[in-house]
């Protein structure tokens, strides 16, 4: 359906995720940093053509997890800058028209953050019950059967206080108790805190984890092989997680915490984008809240799991339009800091066809950093890993996708000066070929599609806000669609998701106008009634009406 004229930035933009340790270095240190994000601000709005980014975190923290174990909210790890600098790079984002959205991690702390020593410090300490403390059971053993994502199990013994705390993650990352009311207010003072600088979004980690149930029950034993999550878990999936995430009380939490971001939001209009990994989809769509009262967006994430095949996506886009709530704005992500680097996933050809996926589907795209050079997964050796995840359960690692940004040819990709010895995480070897300089220069590169398709989007309502309509009777390895507004602006994508070329006969569609094709060498007229389309060939067709 067409929504109305007034869509807000976070509706019709793009959104690119910038993982600030791998973006660009100005200290000299080998990790990315703000004032290297301020250095890209004309990447992002000029040569790119952004809306929004995104900011993985950057708070004070001991690194456990890389930054999403935060031990002051309110603050700049010196690693990345201070508020001095935060605040310019809100500033000068600002007068490019680009809006910051930072993560705000509620689930848990770091294990350093002064709440947790307060809480740990004893039993009658008036934070004792700001995160989740049980007695051990007669017998000695843990509180429940849960799980940590991370490995082995989400308890962990204090021996001073006697004790167990819960921790969803790692032991470095315990559990806020979101019954606790004062929780609830510390959190939403960090949100006030961000918003009062400027920012104009939050995406909230493992949102749907913070109200767990009341009573600890145990999680059932998952009997299928199947896994809850697009991926597996290892370990993780042995059970079902019913109790220790996602409980109904959770609505309540983003109710009240939509209203403090729409306080906030007159002349500046604020959102909120939870990561939610649920794929029971109408489980999934209670986040936007039975009025639309809750989250802006839950990330959708029905498109990373998905075999890569035109009806199975299909399927994926349908289900997820039939499942929004009335007037649920969409949202596709294809990457992120967690997954697979999708040019790794599909090889080059096909990443193509997927950014023209996600740049004409109706709803938000979240691009991740580096995806728009097709930058790849790197093999990382065993002593050069830094995610604790890897290091647990192997194979579940997440630095190959995490790796510096790829700028130029020169050593260290231009993302840290040369004379730097060390970066935090290696370069991928074929930097010298895929980097943006040398892609800026070639003409069919995948950046300069990312840079037509984002140019075209900018300019065109019907796929910025247009409706969406899926043709059938097109040869079962494309996914063909419409994006259209009601005064009759129109645009025709045509994916071939296989190597294979394609005829196609679209009849009753007439002519229209090729504006681009993923292999970026032909334009112009075309005749819908017999259209031929290479191997993982994507095109976008204007129609005449
Ligand atoms: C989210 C983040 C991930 C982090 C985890 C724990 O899933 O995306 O990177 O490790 O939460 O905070």
């Amino acid at each position: 359906m067409e929504g109305s004229a007034q869509h807000l930035w976070w509706q019709s933009g793009v959104i690119y995720q910038i993982y600030p340790r791998s973006f660009k270095d100005t200290s000299g240190n080998g990790i990315g940093d703000l004032k290297g994000v301020i250095e890209k601000l004309d990447y992002l709005t000029k040569t790119l053509g952004v809306d929004a980014i995104w900011l993985s975190p950057f708070y004070p923290s001991p690194m456990a997890d890389f930054g999403y174990d935060v031990s002051n909210y309110t603050d700049v790890h010196p690693l990345f800058g201070n508020l001095e600098v935060f605040d310019n790079l809100v500033a000068q984002a600002h007068q490019r028209n680009l809006k910051i959205i930072i993560d705000l991690v509620p689930n848990h702390t770091s294990h350093q953050h002064p709440w947790f020593q307060e809480s740990r410090a004893n039993r009658q300490n008036p934070k004792r019950d700001w995160y989740v403390w049980r007695d051990a059971k007669d017998d000695g053993r843990l509180p429940n059967n849960w799980l940590s994502v991370f490995g082995g199990p989400a308890w962990e013994w204090d021996e001073a206080t006697g004790q167990y705390y819960l921790h969803s993650f790692l032991k470095e990352q315990p559990d806020l108790n979101w019954r606790n009311l004062e929780v609830k207010d510390a959190m939403f003072a960090v949100a006030r805190f961000w918003m009062e600088r400027g920012v104009d979004g939050f995406r909230i980690d493992v949102a749907h984890y913070i109200m767990k149930d009341p009573k600890l029950r145990d999680n059932p034993p998952n009997q299928s092989l199947g896994t809850e999550m697009h991926k597996s878990l290892g370990p993780y999936d042995s059970q079902i997680h019913l109790y220790d995430k996602g409980h109904s009380d959770v609505h309540e939490v983003y109710r009240q915490f939509r209203k403090l971001l729409d306080a906030y939001g007159e002349g500046q209009p604020r959102t909120s984008i939870g990561e939610i990994h649920i794929f029971d989809w109408p489980v999934w769509a209670s986040y936007y809240g039975k009025n639309l009262d809750e989250l802006h967006m839950p990330f959708n994430f029905s498109l990373l799991g998905v075999t890569w095949q035109a009806q199975a996506v299909r399927e994926r886009v349908d289900t997820l339009e039939s499942a929004l709530p009335m007037g649920g704005w969409p949202n596709y992500v294809l990457g992120n800091h967690d997954e697979p680097r999708l040019a790794s996933k599909l090889g080059e050809k096909a990443a193509r066809v997927a950014a023209m996926l996600l740049l004409t589907l109706r709803g938000t795209p979240t691009l991740y950093y580096g995806d728009e050079l097709g930058m790849r997964d790197v093999p990382i050796p065993s002593e050069k890993q830094q995610d604790p995840w890897g290091i647990r359960v192997p194979g579940l690692g997440r630095d190959p996708q995490r790796t510096p940004m790829q700028w130029d040819d020169g050593s260290n990709a231009g993302f840290s000066s040369p004379e730097v010895r060390e970066l935090w995480l290696p370069l991928a070897e074929n930097y010298r070929e895929v980097n943006v300089a040398s892609q800026l220069e070639q003409s069919d590169s995948i950046l300069n599609l990312y840079r037509s398709l984002l140019a075209y989007r900018r300019a065109n309502r019907a796929l910025q806000v247009g409706a969406y309509h899926p043709l059938d009777d097109v040869p079962e390895d494309c996914f063909v669609y419409l994006r259209e507004t009601t005064d009759g602006n129109q645009v025709l994508v045509v994916l071939n998701f296989s190597s294979k070329a394609q005829q196609l006969h679209l009849n009753g569609l007439g002519k229209g106008n090729l504006v681009i094709s993923t292999y970026l060498d032909r334009t112009g007229e075309v005749d819908l009634s017999s259209l031929p389309l290479r191997g993982d060939e994507g095109i976008m067709v204007e129609l005449r009406s």
